[in-house]
C-alpha cells in the first residue's frame, strides 16, 4: 500500500516559563493510503500535539524543533506557509472534539460551507458552492435544508456530522480526527463511527484517529500506534496490538479496561501517571511505572525493535 504520510524523528517543544515541555520526542509514524490508524495513549502523552504538528497548527508557543513530515513525499515542516494554506482542508483536513469551537455560532451553516469552498476556489459561484455543500450533506445522510440552520439549532451529533461534512467538502485524502466523539453520547457515537467507516470507503480517506478510548480504536482502526510520554511505545496491526500487546505500557492500558467495548472515561486506572514532559525520565520514559523495568531501561532510550508491521520500543525485545 502507498505511503501517504511519513513522520520521521519528530520533536515538538513548548517553551514555557518553567522550562521546555518536550511533548513529542523523536516520533516516527507512517500512514498508508486508505487505512485508519488509531493513535492511543493516556491524556498528556502528546497525541494532539502530534496531530496538530502535521498541519503546523500547533498552539503557541509550540514549535517543531526537529524532524520531517512527508506528505506524498513533500516535507510539511519546511513548506512555505502559503503552500501549506492550500493543503489545509483541500488535501488534509482535521476534525476536533468539540464541533462548537470549529463552527461559528453567528453564521448559518451554508454560509460557513460557502466560505470554506470559496477560500480554496475563489472562482466558484455561490450557487455552485451551495450545491457542493448539499451533496456532501446528502452523503452524510443529512437533508440539505439543514444548511439553512444555525449551529445552535442542532443536536451535538448533528453538529459533529456537519463538521465532518465541512472537513470533507474539499475532498481531502487525509483526515485527522482528534477525539471526535468525546462530546457525544454512546448511541450517537456508535452512529458517528459507522458513518466514519462508510465515508472512508466513499471518499477513499486515510484517517488518523486520535483517542484515549481504546474501544473506538478496536472498532475502527486497521493499525494502532500507542503513544506514551511523547514517544511511540508500540505500533502494529490492530489485531496484534489487542491480541498480543508487547509493550508493558500497552499491556497496562489493555488490562485497565475490563471490557474494551465499553465507553471509558479518561484512562487513569493504571498505577501512577504519565511523566512530566518538562523533565521526562531518562532512559525509557515508561520505566518509573514499568513492572518489568531493567537496569538499561533507566539509562538508555529503547530502540525500535521488530519489523514491518510490528514495532515495539522496549528493551525486553532487544
Ligand atoms: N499550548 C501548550 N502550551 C504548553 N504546553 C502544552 C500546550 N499544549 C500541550 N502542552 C503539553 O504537551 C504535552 C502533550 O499534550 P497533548 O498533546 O495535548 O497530549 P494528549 O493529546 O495526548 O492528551 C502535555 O504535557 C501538555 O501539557
Ligand atoms: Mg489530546
Amino acid at each position: 500500500m502507498k505511503t501517504i504520510l511519513e513522520i520521521k524523528n519528530l520533536h515538538v517543544h513548548f517553551p514555557i516559563n518553567i522550562g521546555t515541555v518536550r511533548a513529542v520526542q523523536g516520533v516516527d509514524l507512517e500512514l498508508r493510503q486508505g487505512e485508519v490508524m488509531g493513535l492511543v495513549g493516556e491524556s498528556g502523552c502528546g497525541k494532539s500535539t502530534l496531530g496538530f504538528s502535521i498541519l503546523r497548527l500547533l498552539r503557541p508557543p509550540g514549535e517543531i524543533v526537529e524532524g520531517e513530515i512527508l506528505y506524498h513525499g513533500r516535507d510539511l515542516v519546511r513548506m512555505e506557509e502559503k503552500e501549506l494554506l492550500s493543503l489545509r482542508g483541500n488535501n488534509i483536513s482535521m476534525i476536533f472534539q468539540d464541533p462548537l469551537t470549529s463552527l461559528n455560532p453567528l453564521f448559518r451553516i451554508d454560509e460557513q460551507f460557502i466560505e470554506t469552498i470559496k477560500t480554496h476556489d475563489p472562482q466558484i459561484s455561490k450557487q455552485e458552492a451551495f450545491k457542493k455543500a448539499a451533496q456532501v450533506l446528502e452523503s452524510l445522510g443529512i437533508s440539505p435544508e439543514r444548511l439553512l440552520e444555525y449551529p445552535h439549532q442542532m443536536s451535538g451529533g448533528m453538529r459533529q456530522r456537519i463538521m465532518i461534512g465541512m472537513a470533507l467538502v474539499l475532498d481531502p485524502d487525509l483526515l485527522i480526527a482528534d477525539e471526535p466523539t468525546t462530546s457525544l453520547d454512546v448511541i450517537v457515537e456508535a452512529q458517528f463511527l459507522d458513518l466514519l467507516n462508510e465515508l472512508r470507503r466513499q471518499y477513499d480517506l486515510t484517517i488518523l484517529l486520535i483517542t484515549h478510548n481504546l474501544g473506538i480504536v478496536a472498532q475502527l482502526a486497521d493499525r494502532v500506534t500507542v503513544m506514551y510520554g511523547g514517544t511511540i511505545a508500540e505500533t502494529g496491526k490492530a489485531e496484534s496490538i489487542f491480541g498480543n500487546p508487547l509493550h508493558p505500557y500497552t499491556q497496562g492500558l489493555l488490562a485497565s479496561i475490563p471490557n474494551i467495548k465499553l465507553d471509558q472515561p479518561e484512562l487513569h486506572t493504571m498505577e501512577g501517571s504519565p511523566p512530566d514532559l518538562v523533565a521526562p525520565p531518562p532512559g525509557c520514559v515508561f520505566h518509573p511505572r514499568c513492572p518489568r523495568a531493567m537496569d538499561i531501561c533507566k539509562k538508555e532510550r529503547p530502540k525500535a525493535f521488530g519489523k514491518d508491521d510490528r514495532i515495539v520500543r522496549c528493551w525486553l525485545y532487544g
